[in-house]
């Protein structure tokens, strides 16, 4: 593995802010996705102090370990309770659901689908799917499936319950969700090329998995609208924010280490770059079918609409049905 780059410690503008004005979250469960480091990181650690449980969902790693330890030691009054869930085995995420069931027999009021990588080799995973697309959205996928009578449970007795997905402005890197990168074809969908500005392969399965991440609230918002029903379907994007994102594709070979640690100038603080999943996890005001982040790379989170690019009956039926087909299950929303 290659060396990583110089991050420029950006400095945080607006987040603080946006956490005084949200309520507290005591009686909540929140359950997150990739919270070793980045804007999983920063939503676990925000929820625990607003008095959330909050279920930390990691591949087992020290990573892991040494994030856990780090949440309890920022957040005293933190109720922090970590459940293995590797998003690259579809076996590994049916595996963590009767432990997530254990731990909160009070119901689900929030998944957020925040875990991600980016740029990596043509892969596949030992499903046979691109190890991007897998990761970033089908294993999602089958966890809100898995999830869900948890999810109904709470928008039943407390009248809301909600499914937060992360996408990112990558989703405007690809002209429209292609069918064949949700197969089961890891390792032959384009090589390894990694200009991200004219067509590299590991760029454009980035766009594909997060466009589908779009398309798959856009789906599911549309589900649960037609049936009345009081669970919510957001997501959200964080600008260019610096995490580990852009260091762990640095070392995999995605990105140039001195490109990258220009590029990251530009950007703004993992903080800030929270502010989209955060509202669309804790803002009482945010609707089923919104869209929170920037308005281009940096700055406050607003809202938007979703667009017509996936939003559309087309693309909204073929990533439902490639979905279920790729986690061999049907998802059927009541
Ligand atoms: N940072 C940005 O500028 C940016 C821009 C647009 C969108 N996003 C999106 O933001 C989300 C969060 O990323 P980040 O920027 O916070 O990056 P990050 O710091 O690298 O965090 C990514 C998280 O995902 C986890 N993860 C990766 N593979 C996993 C797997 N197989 N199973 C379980 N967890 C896994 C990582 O855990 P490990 O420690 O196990 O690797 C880590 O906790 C991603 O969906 C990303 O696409 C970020």
């Amino acid at each position: 593995m290659k060396k990583g780059y110089k991050k420029p410690n950006l400095e945080s503008k607006y987040f603080d802010q946006l956490f005084e004005s949200l309520p507290s979250l005591e009686g909540k469960t929140v359950v997150i996705t990739g919270t070793t480091s980045g804007t999983g990181y920063t939503a676990a650690e925000a929820c625990g102090k607003l008095g959330a449980k909050v279920v930390l969902l990691n591949r087992p790693s020290e990573r892991a370990k040494t994030s856990y330890e780090k949440l309890k030691e920022a957040t005293s009054n933190g109720s922090f309770h970590p459940i293995d869930c590797d998003l690259q085995s579809f076996a590994s995420v049916r595996e963590c659901i009767s432990k997530i069931n254990d731990l909160c027999p009070e119901g689900i009021d929030v998944l957020c689908n925040n875990a991600g990588v980016m740029a990596l080799e043509d892969m596949p995973t030992g499903d046979g799917y691109d190890v991007q697309m897998q990761t970033n959205h089908l294993s999602h996928f089958l966890l809100t499936k898995l999830l869900w009578p948890s999810l109904e449970k709470t928008a039943n007795e407390k009248g809301e319950a909600r499914v937060v997905n992360h996408s990112s402005g990558a989703r405007n890197s690809v002209k429209k969700l292609e069918p064949e990168f949700l197969e089961q074809k890891g390792g032959s969908l384009g090589g390894n090329g990694k200009s991200m500005f004219f067509g590299g392969g590991r760029w454009i399965r980035y766009g594909q998995t997060k466009l589908a991440n779009a398309a798959f609230t856009a789906a599911l918002h549309e589900k649960l609208q037609s049936k009345g029903s009081k669970i919510k379907a957001i997501v959200a994007h964080p600008g260019l924010a610096e995490t580990d994102l852009q260091d762990t594709t640095v070392k995999e070979g995605g990105l140039g280490r001195w490109f990258t640690g220009q590029f990251m100038k530009l950007g703004q603080s993992q903080a800030d770059g929270t502010m989209g999943i955060l509202r669309g996890i804790a803002d009482p005001s945010i609707e089923s079918g919104t869209f929170i982040g920037p308005k281009g790379i940096k700055g406050p989170a607003t809202t938007f609409k979703l667009e017509a690019k996936y939003d559309n009956p087309e693309i909204r039926k073929m990533i439902w049905d490639k979905s279920c087909d790729a986690i061999e299950e049907d998802f059927i929303v009541n």
